[in-house]
């Protein structure tokens, strides 16, 4: 709609998101549900000294094959890295040609309850965002929280619809 506000005209637009909530595990597809436990398992591989708080990454990759990614802190702390790009990297650096089908992520701490699903931070986004373009297909997102809502997401855009990209600096 155009609107007129100090002698300027400017189109007011929005972004819609989408995502899907679930009450529990046992709402998830067998595949999804699976793919969380895993995400589960993979907290066990945390290394957040530092935090206390583990994060542990599944992803499902067309072949059928998961492979996982959980954080890895250091005690220089810009060095550690989050779950889901030691997954991501290990990905790209192990399994470029085996499409990426579906990501689980999961949290834990003992410090406080986590009762709403952790999301991956904007750097793990863009990652994600980069690694979607070049396969050409949407990756499903499922944030498990173990104590409240699953959301699940299919597609980095409706976490981050302003990602940066620029074909033209390949
Ligand atoms: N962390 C992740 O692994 N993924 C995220 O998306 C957010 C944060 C980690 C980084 C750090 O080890 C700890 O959680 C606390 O920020």
């Amino acid at each position: 709609m155009p609107l007129f506000f100090s002698g300027a005209f400017f189109m007011k637009k929005e972004i819609k998101v989408a995502y899907e909530e679930f009450a529990g595990i046992d709402e998830l597809a067998a595949t999804e549900k699976y793919l969380c436990l895993e995400a589960v398992k993979a907290l066990g591989n945390s290394h957040s000294p530092y935090s206390k708080f583990r994060v542990g990454v599944a992803m499902r990759l067309k072949s059928g094959k998961i492979i996982y990614g959980s954080n890895q802190e250091n005690v220089a702390y810009p060095s550690g890295l989050c779950a889901e790009r030691v997954a991501l990297f290990h990905w790209g650096a192990n399994h470029p040609d085996d499409t990426i089908v579906s990501m689980a992520i999961t949290a834990h701490t003992d410090e406080f309850e986590l009762l709403h699903p952790t999301a991956p931070c904007g750097s793990c986004l863009q990652v994600i965002a980069e690694y979607e373009k070049n396969q050409d297909s949407p990756i499903d997102i499922i944030l498990y929280c173990q104590k409240g809502p699953i959301w699940k997401t299919t597609g980095v855009h409706n976490f981050l619809p302003f990602l940066f990209f620029e074909d033209r600096l390949k």
